[in-house]
């Protein structure tokens, strides 16, 4: 089977480079820019006409969108380009899958809550409640890709770090290390997410969809498992938690970490105070294990070492 990655060159199109290595599929990584060093084919995801084209020349049958306007604070200001990335494309993807009768992948994120005081795991039919500009756009991507009338599986993750790229926990290990005192802020509570754990959970399901298609002797199947998903990893936290944690496996012990109130930052978007995200339902349909956020972490900073 072919499968199309968009963004392969950031954070989660790199670890689907790495899990994907193995597999018996034709993967197709593709970006806005060119890297150097990898291959990458030029793919704009808000272009519908390449859309097409490429997947109809390649006959991909599952996309795999890692691309995303990730920038929250900078989307407060650049609302236009933030919904064409995050809404607009996304229904493109959909469209042209639709078309050809395959799978949609996509990811969102927790910021399409946080207007409502939670305080118990939000699961996947919860009424969205973004407060910002990035959770609004990842919002309208989402109900896009459900109106397209395409196959889909939506996966909402949090606080997503990986070996690669900027990220909260490559900007810590420098921070701890080099800084005597450090305040952060621990009145936003979430779960961490390794980008790689995430990969391989979406592996996991396009296997389980090419399983469905070969059992149905079709070409073209209407997904039984199509819907909206919560994968993050296992546990809670809050921001100073996650960085006394990084600190500590860096053994970066002479920084003093201190907690504080997110007011003392402030900052463009109010970001959610609690969005752990219940994860029961991926577990269950997919009948996979999710890694606790610690024992992840201690494996990414390994990698970061390497
Ligand atoms: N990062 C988080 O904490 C987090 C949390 C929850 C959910 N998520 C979601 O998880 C997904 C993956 O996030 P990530 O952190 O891996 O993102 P990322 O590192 O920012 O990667 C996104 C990639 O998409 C590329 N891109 C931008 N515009 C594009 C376009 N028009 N066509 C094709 N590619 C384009 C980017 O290229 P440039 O760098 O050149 O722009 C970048 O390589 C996103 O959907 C995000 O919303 C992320």
């Amino acid at each position: 089977m072919n499968i199309l990655v968009t963004g392969a060159n950031g954070q989660l199109g790199n670890e689907m480079r790495i899990v994907s290595k193995g597999s018996k599929d034709t993967y197709i990584f593709t970006d806005v820019m060119e890297e150097e060093g990898v291959d990458t084919i030029n793919l704009d995801i808000t272009d519908f006409d390449s859309i097409r084209k490429m997947v109809l020349d390649k006959d991909v049958r599952v996309i795999v969108n890692c691309a995303a306007y990730t920038n929250v604070d900078k989307a407060e200001t650049d609302q236009v380009l933030c919904e064409l990335l995050n809404a607009k494309a996304p229904e493109n993807l959909a469209i042209v899958m639709k078309e050809v009768g395959g799978l949609l992948i996509h990811v969102s994120t927790d910021y399409v809550f946080g207007g409502d005081p939670y305080n118990t795991p939000c699961k996947e039919d919860q009424k969205g409640t973004p407060t910002g500009v990035y959770g609004l756009t990842k919002l309208h991507g989402e109900q896009n890709i459900q109106n397209s009338g395409v196959d889909y599986l939506i996966f909402r993750t949090s606080w997503l770090y990986s070996e690669f790229g900027k990220n909260f926990v490559k900007t810590m290990m420098n921070l701890t290390s080099t800084k005597p005192q450090l305040k952060v802020v621990f009145d936003q509570v979430g779960t961490p997410t390794y980008a790689y754990d995430l990969a391989q959970t979406i592996l996991a399901a396009i296997d389980d969809y090419k399983k469905e298609i070969v059992n149905s002797q079709l070409s073209i199947v209407n997904y039984s498992k199509s819907g909206i998903y919560h994968y993050s990893n296992e546990g809670v936290t809050s921001w100073y938690d996650f960085t006394k944690q990084i600190a500590e496996i860096s053994g970066n012990r002479n920084c003093d970490i201190q907690p504080c109130h997110s007011d003392e930052f402030p900052s463009p978007v109010k970001r959610p105070a609690y969005s752990v995200l219940d994860k029961t339902k991926v577990k269950e349909i997919f009948g996979i294990q999710i890694p606790y956020w610690m024992d992840s972490l201690s494996r990414c900073m390994d990698n970061i070492k390497k």
